[in-house]
């Protein structure tokens, strides 16, 4: 089989992430692999920030932050630390410009996209990534924490490293289940 397909067929979210992180070298390529998702117009609508070490623990400050007013103690250490589940997370952003004929949904799209290729090509050097949103993902004080505009959105907090322990198998639906020739 070819190796890309096998690649994207073996692809699985890795939630148990331990150091070492993905060294630059590795994260400069998978972030040129981002840079190759299919882009209308070329208007490179995303960006990314990496945060580490001392960054993380800061995330965690503005994800603890966000939490309601309601939230119990236990809610919001929950938060704070969630950040420290990786060495290494990677703050996937919809960054859209203004185009007559490209909308910023579709712009958003192709950061998810970009994003995909990121764990993937992070996978194939052999590194866990994880994606994970939730409300932390909407919530103002993390947007404005992280510096985006009005007009950005978060597509995505991919948290990174080595696997420490592998998921078990996620069940894959049957090509049929999801597709049908039209009109039939
Ligand atoms: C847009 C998006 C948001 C996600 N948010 C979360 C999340 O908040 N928490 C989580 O556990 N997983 C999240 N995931 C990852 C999915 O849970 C994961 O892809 C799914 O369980 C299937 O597993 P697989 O990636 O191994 O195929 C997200 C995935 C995407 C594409």
């Amino acid at each position: 089989m070819n190796t890309i397909i096998r690649a994207i067929l073996d692809r699985s979210s890795e939630p148990r992430l331990k150091a070492p992180a993905p060294p630059r070298d590795v994260l400069e390529l998978a972030l040129a692999c981002a840079a190759r998702a299919p882009d209308h117009a070329l208007l490179r609508p995303w960006r990314y920030l990496v945060v580490e070490g001392a960054g993380l623990e800061r995330l965690g400050e503005l994800f603890e932050a966000s939490a309601p007013e309601d939230a119990t103690d236990a809610q919001r250490e929950k938060l704070r630390k969630s950040p420290l589940r990786a060495p290494m997370m990677l703050v996937a952003i919809a960054s859209p410009v203004s185009h007559p004929k490209v909308p910023a949904h579709e712009q958003a799209y192709s950061c998810a996209a970009a994003t995909a290729y990121l764990e993937l090509a992070l996978q194939a050097e052999g590194y866990g990534a994880m994606w994970r949103t939730g409300a932390v993902a909407e919530s103002a004080q993390v947007r404005e924490g992280l510096g985006l505009s009005a007009d950005e959105s978060i597509v995505g907090f991919i948290y990174t490293g080595t696997v420490d322990t592998p998921k078990p198998a996620v069940p894959r639906p049957a090509v049929s289940e999801f597709v049908e020739d039209w009109p039939g």
